[in-house]
């Protein structure tokens, strides 16, 4: 094993497109596993910079989190007409990544659901465990919150005032990267998912999915060999970028850059255009088990 992280010699897979060209194949681009980086929209912040770049985010809190759901704004210090301007900003962002996921896949719109957004005004934390450092390669599998099957769909955006990239690095296809994990993954126990979702650990049922895709998460990142020898390409996003990415598929890390948002989405597999490459028709594949 070469100590030295492989570079991957084709083009990384981000496909760059003005908004006119995304609508009608970002889909298609995104359930294959592209990373859709739209660089000239255009997010109005103006008047907001003092809530943005304040010490908004609590000590030893990764992100401002919002719910669209219920309003609920949590993860930070600001209080006051300052917490409130933040709500707005954070809740104006929510709206206007579901606006773009509905305009450039219409195709998800009738069953797109709309799940907590972020802004993320700190650089990543060095200090935490493997599982949790998102510097790390990984899919994204969410130990409390089960998606049972669907898709997890994000938007971010760099808002940086003073030119900072974000830096990502984007790794193997999803079925090679499955496959490498997968042979390392346990079943639940009898009655686990049920005895999860009883004590509120779980909210609604961790299924087999849930549970193979949470393992995935946990082994790559546990795995220093993968980290520091894993084909990847580093991928910059400029201050002004949006880009879309399926981060249940495509394998990535952050790792920095500060000042983004983000917008979480659930997509189900039957709203796809392509739901065979689904990491869950995938997994179904490599197991030959019907995982949820
Ligand atoms: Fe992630």
């Amino acid at each position: 094993m070469t100590a030295e992280p492989a570079r991957l010699d084709a083009p990384a897979p981000v496909a760059v497109l003005d908004r006119k060209r995304a609508e009608g194949a970002a889909a298609r681009l995104l359930e294959h596993g592209s990373v859709v980086l739209l660089p000239d929209l255009d997010f109005d912040t103006a008047g907001f910079e003092d809530v943005m770049f304040a010490e908004v985010s609590g000590e030893g809190v990764k992100n401002v989190s919002y719910s669209p759901a219920t309003g609920e704004l949590k993860g930070t210090t600001a209080e006051g007409a300052a917490r409130e301007k933040l709500k707005t900003l954070v809740a104006r962002y929510s709206a206007w990544a579901e606006e773009l996921v509905r305009d450039l896949a219409p195709g998800y719109a009738a069953s797109l659901q709309v799940g907590r957004t972020s802004y993320r005004p700190r650089a990543a934390d060095h200090n935490l465990s493997k599982r949790k450092d998102d510097r790390r390669l990984h899919v994204d599998a969410f130990p409390s919150s089960p998606v049972q099957g669907r898709r997890i769909l994000r938007v971010f955006r760099n808002v940086n005032p003073s030119g900072e990239a974000r830096y990502w690095r984007v790794g193997e296809p999803f079925a090679e990267h499955a496959a490498r994990f997968l042979p390392k993954a346990r079943a639940m126990a009898p009655g686990q998912a049920m005895l999860m979702q009883t004590l509120g650990l779980t909210k609604g049922r961790r299924t087999a999915y849930d549970n193979l895709m949470l393992q995935l998460h946990d082994a790559s990142k546990e795995d220093d060999g993968y980290q520091a020898s894993a084909p990847h390409w580093d991928v910059n996003f400029p201050p002004g970028a949006t880009w879309l990415v399926f981060t249940d598929s495509v394998v990535h890390a952050a790792l920095g850059g500060r000042y983004a948002f983000e917008q979480t989405f659930y997509v189900p597999v039957a709203a796809m255009e392509h739901p065979e490459a689904s990491p869950l028709r995938t997994l179904e594949r490599i197991t030959g088990r019907t995982l949820v």
